[in-house]
């Protein structure tokens, strides 16, 4: 059963929008008492960083929250309409419309099931949800100062479409911040593809050691909600999808088949160089 999530990124792309509905209704049915707000696989500073301050509630979801705030600290969102492609379970949407009071924050999502959860679950200022697709934002041009992208875009049928709806849903000097895994031989292209759909880097930085630690110090919790809630022949693809320790999602971080990368960009041009559904640049 882990083999879908280890085989994940093999995937045909068309088939992974069905696998998400499919995903989020078999966590919405299992975590019933709403414990898994995140569903990324988290950030630990090394080397002596500050220790971020979180509310006594946030704490047991610290290391996915870090990965959010590293992607985040570095741009002003008070008071700015900020968008989230890929949101998911809304945990990072909340922690950020709470922690850097942005004038909205809209999460979107391809699922409709994880959208209601997520619009009936969080009761936030400025924050709501809204179902969509990635690769065809449902919001006219420059209708955002930030977007938001965390561990996502690597499902999507195309990275060049996506950037370019980023770039057209942002206002001019509108900012990117986009984290996720990318294999090691994509990640120049990646770079090229960001460029030419008209992003400036103002920060790049590989944090596949961070991610890695945080997954060293969240993997007992891990393991242990997935065993409290899902069936027994559910637990190995729950653990493999929440990389913990030892399944191939951890192994691939450790033995260099994924790198996890975290991007600060800046809208640079008004009209993206690519328009064509191109499959550069992809995860
Ligand atoms: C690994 S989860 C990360 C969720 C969230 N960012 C977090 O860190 O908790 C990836 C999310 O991307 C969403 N997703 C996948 N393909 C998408 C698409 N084409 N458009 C919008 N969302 C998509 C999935 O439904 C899922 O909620």
């Amino acid at each position: 059963m882990s083999l879908i999530p280890d085989m994940y990124a093999e995937l045909p792309r068309p088939i992974r929008k069905p696998l998400w509905q499919i995903w989020h209704k078999v966590m919405i049915r299992y975590d019933k008492d709403i414990t898994a707000n995140y569903m990324n696989y988290g950030y630990q500073g090394l080397n002596g960083d500050p220790v971020l301050e979180l509310q006594e509630k946030d704490e047991k979801d610290r290391y996915c929250i870090q990965l959010y705030d590293h992607v985040v600290n570095r741009s002003d969102l008070l008071n700015k309409k900020v968008l989230e492609v890929g949101s998911g379970r809304g945990g990072g949407a909340s922690y950020i419309a709470r922690y850097y009071n942005p004038k909205s924050y809209t999460g979107l999502d391809i699922s409709a099931s994880i959208i209601d959860f997520c619009n009936d679950y969080y009761d936030v200022k400025g924050l709501s949800f809204k179902k969509g697709i990635a690769e065809n934002l449902p919001f006219d041009p420059d209708s955002f100062d930030a977007v938001v992208n965390v561990e996502s875009a690597r499902c999507y049928s195309s990275l060049t479409i996506f950037f370019n709806e980023v770039q057209r849903v942002l206002r001019d000097d509108g900012k990117f911040l986009f984290t996720d895994m990318i294999r090691p031989r994509e990640v120049a292209n990646v770079k090229r593809t960001l460029e030419t759909c008209g992003f400036k880097t103002i920060h790049e930085t590989e944090i596949t050691a961070n991610v890695v630690e945080a997954l060293n110090r969240d993997t007992h919790r891990r393991e242990t909600l997935i065993r409290k809630k899902v069936p027994g022949f559910l637990v190995s693809s729950f653990d493999t999808f929440a990389g913990a320790k030892g399944t191939e999602r951890y192994n691939s971080f450790i033995n260099g088949t994924y790198q996890y990368w975290s991007f600060v960009l800046e809208k640079t041009a008004d009209k993206p160089g690519i328009h064509s559904r191109g499959r550069s640049g992809e995860l």
